[in-house]
């Protein structure tokens, strides 16, 4: 089957379907009995994400499972700085760790040089999984490539780890807007290096996740998010005319419209959104991509068919991705997301 009758990729590009496609942020992970078996075997994160054989396999798992419309690559979007050379190590219980960067030496630490040799194996694995794709008779499934947003990508690196509000983060954003800048900007050139790789080796979609984007006041999201966003998209599209770019702003709220309006064609919803809104924010050929709240997935029963029925009927008529708001959690159960699909399929 040609690109031209994946349903994703036709619904990226502006067509409206019914039912609407479909496949979830995370949805290879922790909560499929699969994955555990295989991380077993592999504690080191990093390890996992850098052996296209292993890769390969966590990505096709789900595939298996719910025949997704998008297979995502299983990488991370730390393995950006990861490749650039900055330290990162996973911690059980803890999650990302990583070297805090707050000063210019940091920045002149990175190795921009080092990211195409640091990624071959992940482009390996991109290989991999269309491969595995059409060897397994998926042929409806597209490959979506991913990397992280600049600003969220620096929130991990400013920050050193995770946070609950990334406050070093946006006092150097505030502060020092010059230093701030220079380090969105080495992301910004990585970040699109990295991606054109992944066209080259077989991509069909990508995401830019921004998972942090709406902690930012608007003029710094314009400055930190959109600028950045809109900079990797020119680029893209200078080379690729036409791959559909997805990007998702998590907590954009109501900065979401100006965001749609650098020529990306979808733009991810976290649960927070309402759809009234997004509709009113963004044009019509943008498609809209979520807004599932990941816990209803674990509630399951009526609660998730509920909630499922109203967001279909909220984007029948227009281009839409059913997906979740955020990622699914490792605590749902594996049955409740194949109620999904059927709730989902079931239109
Ligand atoms: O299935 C997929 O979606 C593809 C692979 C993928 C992962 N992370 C695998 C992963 C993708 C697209 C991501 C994106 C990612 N990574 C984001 C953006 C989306 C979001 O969730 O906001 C962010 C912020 C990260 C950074 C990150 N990676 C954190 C904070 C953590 C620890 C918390 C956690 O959920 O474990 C990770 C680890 C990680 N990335 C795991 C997986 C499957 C868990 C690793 C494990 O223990 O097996």
């Amino acid at each position: 089957m040609s690109d031209e009758t994946k349903p994703l990729l036709r619904v990226l590009r502006g067509e409206t379907r019914w039912p609407p496609p479909i496949w979830l942020m995370r949805q290879a992970g922790r909560y499929l009995p699969e994955y555990r078996e295989i991380r077993a075997k592999v504690p080191d994160f990093i390890a996992l994400c850098t052996t296209p054989s292993l890769a390969t396999e966590v990505t096709l798992q789900p595939i298996r499972r719910y025949r997704f419309d998008g297979a995502i690559l299983f990488s991370d979007i730390l393995m950006l700085p990861w490749a650039l050379g900055h330290g990162l190590a996973y911690k059980e219980g803890e999650g990302p760790v990583l070297p805090p960067l707050r000063d210019a030496q940091g920045i002149a630490a990175l190795r921009p040089e080092r990211v195409a040799d640091a990624v071959a194996p992940i482009m390996e694995t991109v290989r991999g999984v269309r491969a595995g794709l059409a060897r397994e008779g998926f042929n409806e499934t597209a490959l979506i490539g991913f990397a992280g947003g600049p600003f969220t990508v620096a929130c991990y690196m400013v920050e050193g780890g995770g946070s609950r509000d990334f406050a070093a983060t946006r006092v150097m954003a505030y502060r020092e807007p010059a230093l701030f800048g220079r380090l969105l900007e080495v992301l910004t050139e990585a970040t699109i290096s990295y991606l054109l790789a992944q066209i080259d080796a077989g991509a069909e979609a990508l995401m830019l996740f921004d998972s942090w984007a709406g902690i930012l006041s608007p003029p710094r999201f314009r400055t930190c998010v959109i600028a950045p966003t809109q900079r990797i998209v020119a680029r893209i599209r200078q080379r690729h005319a036409t791959i559909p770019l997805i990007g998702f702003p998590r907590l954009g709220g109501s900065m979401i419209g100006e965001y749609a309006a650098i020529g990306i064609n979808a733009v991810g919803l976290d649960t927070s959104m309402k759809l009234a809104v997004a509709h009113h924010l963004l044009p019509a050929n943008v498609a809209m991509q979520g807004n599932l709240d990941p816990l209803a997935v674990v509630a399951g029963g009526k609660a998730l068919a509920d909630e499922t029925h109203l967001i279909l009927r909220r984007m029948r008529g227009r281009p839409f991705v059913f997906n979740l708001g955020h990622g699914i959690v490792p605590q749902t159960p594996p049955a409740h997301v194949a109620e999904l699909t059927d709730l989902v399929r079931a239109g």
